[in-house]
């Protein structure tokens, strides 16, 4: 483990007004996503979609890394040129999702677990010699009656601290991403207490496994109302919670927490992103990981003609990044989505 190598990536990843793009659904995720605007998931339209991502102009002025699938990170553009060396011709991060999905927890119904710890230092060792130089490991906890139960939990800690040490026994900075699900009624009490009591047991589990904090990032859930439940939540609302929940349960070394969209829309999560900012009494940075609220524009205008909507698709992709850059320094306001360009 080179402790200077993993400082130096994790602080590039939450470098001031910069955030991540997670493009790494699997291929199951992306016939969703294709499904829902209407396109063929194939090999090559997904290949043709994140060629267009990851080539968008501009986009490295507020994106540090772009976290890719194992498919993805072993295509290459139509020119012939494998995506990561794009990246890093761009001076963005090449990152991989290495976990293997979440599976039924067994004897706990309608619990998960995270698949993926088998042979996981050798894959880390084929990423590595592919330039990746984070990973993404997602953990899901779900509220509901009873759940989550302390074994799934624990179990999911552990998990998540056990591919921590692989990675940073390989250089490889581990983005964690114990995720509590917003899906159900809840109310952002109930998400406040889940989130505190998943991270306190994650920090446990890392700190026995020895894993550097400072060559870590937290990828969070924000503390909010659950999607379905009567009164949802307000930016300050999902601010002040989520603050106090961080504060509450993350050491001050760690290098830095990026956000999930978990699901919100594309200007909540940006609306709650500025209203955490603007508290500003972190001791980390705290910025965007997010999939669906960043690329939930950028799919469907390249959707409507992938053969001419390229330059549009990415004139999207750069404005939902710079809007979520600025929201990092509490810069954002909602007047901003009056100059999209889409
Ligand atoms: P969303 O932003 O769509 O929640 O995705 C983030 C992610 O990478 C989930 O693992």
């Amino acid at each position: 483990m080179d402790k200077n190598i993993l400082t130096k990536t994790a602080k590039a990843l939450v470098a001031l007004g910069k955030g991540i793009v997670a493009a790494d659904e699997s291929s199951g995720t992306c016939q969703k996503r294709f499904d829902a605007v209407g396109i063929p998931c194939t090999e090559e339209t997904r290949r043709a979609y994140r060629e267009a991502l990851i080539t968008a102009p501009e986009i490295e002025t507020y994106i540090s890394g772009i976290i890719l699938y194992d498919e993805t990170i072993n295509q290459k553009t139509a020119s012939g040129k494998p995506f990561p060396e794009i990246l890093k011709e761009k001076g963005i991060i090449p990152g991989i999702k290495v976990d293997m999905g979440a599976k039924d927890l067994a004897l706990h119904p309608n619990e998960k677990i995270t698949d993926g710890l088998d042979g996981l230092r050798e894959r880390l060792a084929e990423y590595k010699a592919m330039n990746a130089r984070f990973a993404k490991w997602r953990a899901v906890i779900t509220i509901g009656e009873h759940i989550p139960s302390s074994a799934c939990i624990h179990a999911n800690a552990h998990a998540l601290a056990r591919y921590a040490a692989l990675c940073q026994e390989a250089d490889i900075v581990p983005i964690i991403e114990p995720e509590v699900l917003i899906d159900g009624d809840h109310t952002i009490k109930r998400s406040y207490e889940i989130t505190e009591k998943t991270l306190k047991k994650v920090f446990e589990e890392l700190a026995s496994q020895d894993v550097m904090l400072e060559g870590v990032i937290l990828k969070a859930s924000m503390v909010i109302a659950g999607k379905s439940a009567v009164k949802q939540s307000t930016p300050e609302e999902v601010a002040e919670a989520t603050v106090k929940c961080l504060l509450a349960s993350v050491p001050k070394n760690l290098a830095g927490v990026v956000f999930l969209s978990g699901g919100q829309s594309d200007e909540q999560a940006s609306a709650n992103l500025n209203a955490i900012n603007k508290i500003g009494n972190a001791p980390w940075p705290l910025s965007f990981s997010y999939a669906r609220a960043i690329q939930n524009p950028v799919l469907k205008i390249w959707a409507e003609n992938p053969s001419t909507n390229t330059a549009k698709a990415q004139a999207a992709l750069l404005f939902r990044s710079k809007m979520n850059s600025l929201a990092t320094e509490g810069k954002y306001s909602k007047n901003l989505e009056k100059q999209r360009p889409y």
